[in-house]
């Protein structure tokens, strides 16, 4: 099909959530390259939002869901499924976590993580302890539960009345975090990286004093590394930055390097959910658990997870160095393949719009904020032909 007709039919027919799209199609990938349905070549400075961490149709992950595909693709888990077994190994053995659930996305992971919370407390027969306080500016997804953790007015004005029991404080403030704690407090709820926001990490000496609150006034730590999990932050999880193991984290987008899967994570002493409080029906199923496990196996025989870190570095300064030439870059800012450029002036959407006429997907964040999160295959030449890009587009050309 012409890209023509594709946007008709989709505007005739697709429930438009989005907004208008960019005009393109991609119908196939290889790398970090994406082709549309004129066979124009683009490269993937996004990864489908941090999604596709091994770039598109890596061979490994390719393998495993053919094999996976040609022998079975979902049970229930009414039965054993080996790889959803193998999978939460993996992760148990990459993480501080001691348990996994499977879900299949990232809100819905996030939903299991505060039901966990909730329930830690309920069998703790402190049921009062039932609420969940989380940052401004945060973004923890959109079924109705998220979207009241989600710290954004504009994702929660026409859902009112929200679900109850969620607080929002700025990040970075311990202060106000510390006053927003009550006997009914159950959790704190972050990401240590906004994502959604504009890339934007939380303080050494903040997560360290949240982590003493927690233990101070027993509340659980729940972390969404949803968008920085799975190496994309150059760690396997970005909690590792901090020295810190969180009672409960949340994964999914690079988990399935495409293939949706979310997981929630806990440490056994919060593993509260006894049989029948909670489940679904596709989550972990054989063929997402198998995208998992390629994802995992990619990973460490690539040691992509240290490329994303020093590649990361090395595009993060590169940009940076530009800041000389073009004060313009306000900010360079991010942890390993997730980063930020900030512009003094509203020129974000300008900025992606040249991009994408020299072939590059990437994203902007509001008016100001250029996202790049790349799949952890780059290569510093990638890295040197994107800032050469971004160069020309800064001086006009
Ligand atoms: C930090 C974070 N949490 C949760 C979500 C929601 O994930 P999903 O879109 O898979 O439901 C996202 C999505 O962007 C995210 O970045």
């Amino acid at each position: 099909m012409d890209l023509q007709s594709i946007i008709s039919l989709d505007e005739q027919y697709y429930m438009n959530t989005f907004g208008k799209r960019t005009p393109v199609c991609f119908t196939h990938g290889k790398g970090i390259h994406l082709y549309d349905t004129e066979g124009t070549e683009y490269t993937d400075f996004l990864a489908g939002i941090a999604v596709s961490a091994l770039g598109h149709c890596h061979p490994t992950l390719t393998k495993a869901l053919h094999d996976q595909v040609d022998k079975l693709l979902h049970t229930s888990s009414l039965y054993y499924i080996e790889n959803q077994a193998k999978l939460a190994e993996q992760i148990v053995k990459h993480s501080c976590a001691d348990k996994v659930f499977f879900a299949n996305s990232g809100a819905e992971a996030n939903e299991g993580a505060i039901k966990l919370a909730k329930m830690y407390f309920y069998k703790k027969n402190q049921p009062e302890k039932c609420e969940i306080i989380t940052l401004t500016n945060s973004f923890h997804g959109r079924t109705l539960a998220c979207v009241a953790a989600t710290g954004q007015e504009k994702y929660q004005k026409p859902y009112k009345p929200l679900t109850p029991g969620f607080t929002h404080v700025p990040m970075n403030d311990f202060e106000a975090l510390e006053s927003a704690v009550t006997d009914k407090t159950a959790a704190i709820m972050l990401e240590l990286c906004q994502g959604e926001s504009g890339v934007r990490p939380a303080t050494q000496d903040y997560v360290d004093k949240i982590v003493k609150l927690c233990k101070e006034k027993e509340i659980l730590l729940i972390v969404d590394e949803v968008q920085t999990g799975m190496g994309r932050t150059g760690k396997w999880f970005c909690y590792e930055h901090y020295g810190i193991t969180p009672d409960i984290f949340t994964l999914a987008k690079g988990l399935g390097g495409g293939v949706p899967i979310g997981a929630l994570c806990a440490k056994d002493s919060v593993c509260a959910f006894a049989p029948g409080d909670h489940g679904g029906t596709f989550g972990g199923n054989p063929l997402a658990t198998a995208a998992g496990l390629a994802v995992f196996k990619a990973l460490d025989e690539e040691k992509l997870v240290e490329n994303a870190k020093t590649v990361g570095d090395y595009l993060q300064n590169s940009v940076k160095k530009l800041q000389a030439e073009f004060p313009v870059i306000k900010d360079v800012r991010g942890l390993g393949l997730l980063i930020g450029i900030e512009f003094s002036e509203p020129i974000a959407k300008k900025v992606l719009g040249e991009l994408f006429n020299k072939h590059y997907v990437a994203n902007a964040v509001g008016d100001t904020i250029l996202r790049l999160a790349p799949p952890l295959i780059l290569t510093k030449q990638d890295a040197d032909d994107f800032v050469c890009a971004l160069t020309e587009i800064l001086k006009g050309e």
